[in-house]
């Protein structure tokens, strides 16, 4: 095969065409890939990253000696030298990735290795293959001693190799999203679609892995993504989802997984003795209450017993423009707290009855439970938890308006949440300006860090000028 390899690399000095082999081998660049649509088995890519390496400058002197130029407007890379924001690093990204998708099989995966570095440019890589229509299944790092995928994006985070692994979704998933317009039965035919891809079990030695892609916020954010590549209105609030996923499908140690695929999770969960836990990087105020979630479910608190707790997660990841939210206030916008008349929540009460031997048995309104369970704070449950979305995001809709107002060059702090809410509204009624207003407003690294916001922005962006 070398020989011919040699041959035919001979007569055509950087395109070979095996015929005999059904194989090509090419150099070129891949946003002028064009193979046959759907021809392609698997992908396998090792991309450029940022600004870390400058290929054709650095190879200028053997391209120079062996007379082949790398042609550099095609470079994905980053640089100040060839005039290329890292705007254009993602544009030139997703071109590239948007062919490797049309060759690729329906149902079929690519693999992304890559150095971490920088958050934004890991950032730059998800958002472009998301936008070229693949769905991340997972993240993994190479080494696995130094953790899980968000502590390696972190800006603190050591330099260090991930894998993604993505799919181009099945022809029938697309197909019937086309077909029905992005409807309620969408969403749920996009999670069963989804969970049939991921892995069912992880194991790390003797113990089980938790597998992040099964969390229920994580599947929303994969679907929310879904239904924005398609320039589709997402049909349900996060509450809706969460309780409809709980309906349709299976929960196990916060995972979620089809009927069909539980039953291999439940063997191996029974020879080991600890359940996998979600590992939790408070960063920002999103995650700060996601922490408050999973710690309240467990163990529904009051002010006092959660603050100690909660303040030391604030450290060193916090994001360097994210305004600081106070506990009371985050407490207060999303959760509820019990104040001791009527019947003690089932949350609480459950909580209480396994934890203490005294509590056990007793009626939900008998006084002793009462006066335990006075002022903790617990996770509503999925109708109360719509009313407080619904006033919360009134509340960050209102701070997105003192940003648009704001006249100053740049914001130095703000919410996230707030601009996610109002970049979301505005996607909603196409209102594409606003989003590029305001992200002008935004310091460049907070923009393009953040996956939610970067998608919205990078397609308004498109949209304004496709003139759509
Ligand atoms: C991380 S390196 C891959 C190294 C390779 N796996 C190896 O072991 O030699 C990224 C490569 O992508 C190339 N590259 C840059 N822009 C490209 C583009 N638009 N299309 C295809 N390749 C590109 C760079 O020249 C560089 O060789």
């Amino acid at each position: 095969m070398f020989e011919m390899l040699d041959n035919a690399i001979s007569k055509n000095e950087s395109k070979a065409e095996i015929k005999e082999l059904n194989a090509i081998l090419s150099t070129q660049s891949t946003q002028g890939l064009k193979l046959p649509s759907n021809s392609i088995d698997y992908a396998f890519i090792d991309p450029p990253f940022g600004a870390n390496i400058m290929y054709s400058e650095l190879n200028a002197l053997w391209e120079g000696w062996l007379g082949a130029l790398t042609d550099a407007k095609a470079e994905a890379i980053e640089s100040k030298a060839q005039s290329k924001s890292l705007n254009d690093y993602r544009r030139m990204m997703t071109d590239g990735l948007r062919n490797v998708y049309e060759a690729l099989k329906p149902g079929r995966w690519v693999t992304i290795e890559f150095s971490n570095t920088q958050a934004s440019v890991w950032n730059a890589i998800q958002t472009s293959l998301q936008e070229a229509g693949f769905v991340v299944a997972n993240v993994a790092a190479l080494d696995k001693q130094k953790g899980s995928f968000k502590a390696i994006t972190t800006t603190t985070a050591v330099k260090q190799d991930l894998v993604i692994s993505a799919y181009k979704p099945n022809g029938g998933l697309e197909d019937r999203f086309v077909e029905s317009g992005g409807t309620e039965d969408s969403v749920w035919d996009f999670v069963r679609t989804h969970l049939g891809y991921l892995p069912r079990v992880k194991v790390k030695g003797s113990e089980l892995e938790f597998i992040a892609e099964r969390d229920p916020r994580i599947i929303f954010d994969r679907m929310v993504a879904w239904f924005v590549r398609h320039n589709a209105p997402v049909p349900m609030s996060t509450h809706e989802f969460q309780a409809g996923l709980v309906q349709r499908f299976v929960e196990r140690d916060g995972m979620v997984f089809l009927p069909d695929q539980v039953a291999e999770y439940d063997k191996k969960r029974m020879q080991v003795a600890i359940a996998p836990q979600m590992e939790m990087f408070v960063s920002d105020e999103r995650s700060a209450i996601d922490w408050l979630t999973d710690f309240l479910k467990r163990r529904p608190s009051t002010y006092q017993e959660v603050h100690t707790d909660f303040i030391s997660q604030l450290g060193a990841g916090w994001k360097k423009h994210e305004e600081k939210p106070e506990l009371a206030a985050l407490l207060e916008d999303n959760f509820i707290q019990y104040d001791g008349t009527g019947e003690v929540p089932s949350q609480i009460h459950s909580y209480l009855s396994t934890n203490h031997k005294d509590l056990r048995g007793l009626e939900k309104n008998s006084p002793a439970l009462v006066a335990k369970a006075k002022d903790r704070w617990y996770v509503p449950d999925p109708n109360k938890a719509q009313d407080l979305e619904k006033k919360r995001e009134k509340a960050l809709l209102k701070e997105f308006d003192q940003y648009r107002a704001f006249t100053g060059r740049r914001l130095k702090e703000f919410r996230l949440e707030a601009l996610r809410a109002g970049f979301r509204t505005a996607w909603g009624s196409k209102d594409y300006q606003t989003i590029i207003d305001i992200a002008a407003k935004v310091p460049d690294a907070a923009l393009q860090e953040d996956e939610k916001l970067l998608t919205l922005y990078d397609l308004a962006l498109t949209r304004t000028e496709d003139g759509i």
